[in-house]
């Protein structure tokens, strides 16, 4: 497209980045010709106990089978914890930022040392043991950081579940993995606010059954119920183990976590990743993608419950010795200038954030941010969905007051680390573009028949072959695994993300093409949230589709028929917001509810969500061929009582 913006690569990242453009398509052409090589070279990136002596041995097809690195044996916190103390004990690996502006903490390694053996050593008092299973249920607090590294120190897998997400969803989760401990707080904070974190975990351990410990951080100190011979407060458990924890040896193929997502179908997949090849990928990707030097101050604002937070704010900053900001709040509390001013508090070099968050702060203009200073800042980053180019011109020319780079970064959880992105030497910036593969990422568009496309083209994107960070397998369910990502196209990988190619090979992630919709960053299946509406009794039937939303990206958009002899009202409509927010959490409140007489069907019954989708959209203009619906005539009443009029 001729009215794209480019920008180059300004002369001093040029100068003092890892990777220049000649030499990323150096390394690039080198990771696509042969894979072991290059892999069997920056694999040595992390401490090994046992090396490897095999690279890379995966198939997608026939059936589906990675394995990486897999006769070698490490240790993800020895690799991101003892491995520095020796060379920077001193040094600060996280950076605390309180949700109260007046509270901060820096931690070093050889304090981060010493809180995570502790840690281990109580998870150890509690019964956990090699490949058991523990959910995590945390605020933004650095115990939830010493804890997802205990649980990788001692051999257990942990599934940290999003402090935003119900008691109900937490059952389910905890139910899965079959988890028998589960670690949280008396209370989150944020935004000011108590967020009741203790209280869900009781709701949740009533109904998924089968916890026999609770483990809780004292954050508020609220008086919360402790139930006796289950619940133990961490402080009182930590005083009684010993100092020191071993780092068990442990295979680069055994679990390192599990992490819920949501698909187009059924409850959310445990999405599976690995100890050796995961850690290798997030490390790498982190250094390369951000060009993180020594001494660099790294901020993520995602919460730790979501990948990013695993790969992005813990595992590969911490492998790569960095130090890495953890934030409890939000952006706009005490105001909408609190990302800026602890950028400033901080000296932060690099900031990665999502689109949803950009938009709402350009919603409050200039002034909060130009009244900060920002003059730490190196580069930009971005992740979670598509970004506009006009939040992306916002981002590069008010806060990064046009000298800083932004990366775009798309990957997703299955994929475990970033998988296309530019390199802040090597990349020219096209607003709105995730621009190039990293390196041993193959990317390919193909249409609706698996054929793979040529030069510039649009259709959707599969990777063709597989990269150490990616996800091994469903928990529990490895043929799920296989139907969900390598069924559609025969010996590739499908993301379910919509792309377009340019004529310079540039990547545009257009969204998904299944029915999971991207709200405020956050992945929602749309079949989760009907099932919610559907559980309530004045509730029929429903279907749920996404729409344009200026500051979420998507929003929710529910039809709701209702049960006969019920009655549609504003009341019952802020009811089923509020029944949602309980079942799921607040990120599934559906933003706008139409009740409806009649859903659009085929004459089997299969509900027409193209044109919900369009009519959703308000652009009934072009809802197609209706002719297949059993009765046309809903249509028009809902194209009367659309709820989305410009
Ligand atoms: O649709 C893509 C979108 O987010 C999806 C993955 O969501 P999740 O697994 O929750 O991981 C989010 C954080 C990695 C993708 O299928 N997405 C993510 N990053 C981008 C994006 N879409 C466009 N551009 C991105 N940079």
């Amino acid at each position: 497209m001729s009215d794209v913006k480019v920008y180059d690569v300004p002369a001093e990242w040029a100068e003092r980045a890892y990777v220049g453009d000649a030499e990323y398509r150096r390394l690039y052409a080198a990771s696509i010709a042969d894979p072991d090589a290059f892999w069997g070279e920056h694999g040595k990136r992390i401490d090994w106990f046992k090396p490897y002596t095999k690279v890379k041995n995966t198939r997608y097809a026939p059936d589906v089978s990675i394995r990486w690195f897999e006769d070698g044996t490490t240790n993800v916190a020895h690799n991101c914890v003892d491995r520095h103390v020796g060379k920077r004990g001193d040094r600060t690996a996280i950076i605390w930022e309180g949700d109260n502006p007046a509270e901060s903490r820096h931690i070093s390694y050889r304090e981060l040392s010493a809180e995570v053996q502790r840690f281990a050593n109580v998870l150890k008092a509690q019964g956990v043991a090699r490949g058991d299973r523990v959910t995590i249920y945390m605020p933004m607090i650095p115990e939830a950081a010493y804890a997802m590294l205990a649980c990788a120190r001692i051999g257990a897998v942990h599934s940290v579940v999003f402090g935003g997400f119900s008691p109900d969803s937490l059952a389910g989760r905890i139910a899965d993995c079959a988890s028998s401990v589960v670690v949280t707080a008396d209370e989150g904070l944020r935004g000011g606010k108590p967020v009741p974190l203790k209280l869900n975990v009781d709701a949740a351990c009533a109904k998924a059954g089968g916890v026999t410990s609770v483990i809780v951080v004292r954050r508020t100190a609220a008086a919360v119920p402790m139930t006796a011979g289950r619940d133990v407060y961490y402080d009182e458990a930590a005083k009684s183990v010993a100092a020191e924890c071993p780092c068990e040896e442990m295979g680069a193929e055994d679990p390192l976590f599990i992490l819920y997502t949501s698909g187009s179908t059924g409850k959310p997949k445990g999405v599976l990743h690995t100890t050796g090849g995961y850690l290798v990928y997030a490390a790498m990707t982190h250094q390369y993608v951000f060009d993180y030097h020594d001494g660099d101050i790294y901020w993520c604002t995602a919460d730790v419950g979501w990948v990013t937070g695993h790969s992005y704010i813990l595992y590969g900053p911490l492998a790569n010795g960095a130090t890495t900001l953890m934030f409890e709040g939000v952006p706009t509390w005490p105001s909408v200038s609190r990302c800026w001013e602890v950028i400033d508090k901080h000296k932060v070099n690099i900031f990665y954030t999502a689109p949803t968050a950009i938009r709402a702060l350009m919603g409050s203009g200039e002034e909060p941010v130009k009244k900060t200073s920002r003059a730490s800042l190196r580069l930009l980053g971005s992740v979670g969905e598509p970004i506009n180019p006009e939040a992306w011109e916002w981002y590069h020319r008010v806060v990064g007051d046009e000298r800083c780079p932004i990366v775009d970064t798309w990957w997703q959880t299955e994929t475990g680390g970033i998988l296309i992105t530019p390199l802040p030497g090597a990349t020219k910036l096209k607003p709105g573009s995730a621009t190039r593969p990293f390196f041993g990422v193959k990317p390919e568009i193909v249409d609706a028949d698996g054929k793979v496309q040529d030069g510039p083209c649009a259709g959707n994107l599969v990777i063709a072959d597989s990269w150490p960070g990616q996800m091994r397998t469903v928990y529990g369910d490895h043929q799920r695994f296989f139907d969900t990502y390598f069924a559609a196209y025969k010996g590739k990988y499908f993301t379910g993300d919509g792309c377009r190619r340019d004529e310079d090979g540039y990547y545009w992630i257009t969204g998904r093409v299944d029915d999971v919709i991207n709200v405020s960053g956050h992945r929602m299946g749309t079949a989760e949230v009907e099932s919610a509406l559907v559980a309530h009794e004045k509730v029929s039937e429903a279907a749920v589709v996404g729409y344009p939303h200026d500051i979420k990206g998507q929003g929710i958009y529910a039809y709701v028929t209702l049960m006969r002899g019920e009655e549609p009202s504003e009341g019952l409509r802020k009811e089923l917001v509020a029944w949602v927010r309980k079942e799921i959490g607040p990120i599934a409140s559906p933003d706008l509810i139409q009740f409806a007489p009649g859903l659009p069907k085929t004459r089997s019954g299969k509900i027409m969500r193209r044109i919900l989708r369009k009519i959703a959209e308000d652009d009934f203009g072009a809802l197609g061929d209706t002719s297949t619906l059993a009765d046309p005539a809903v249509v028009d009443d809902l194209v009367a009582n659309r709820q989305n009029r410009a």
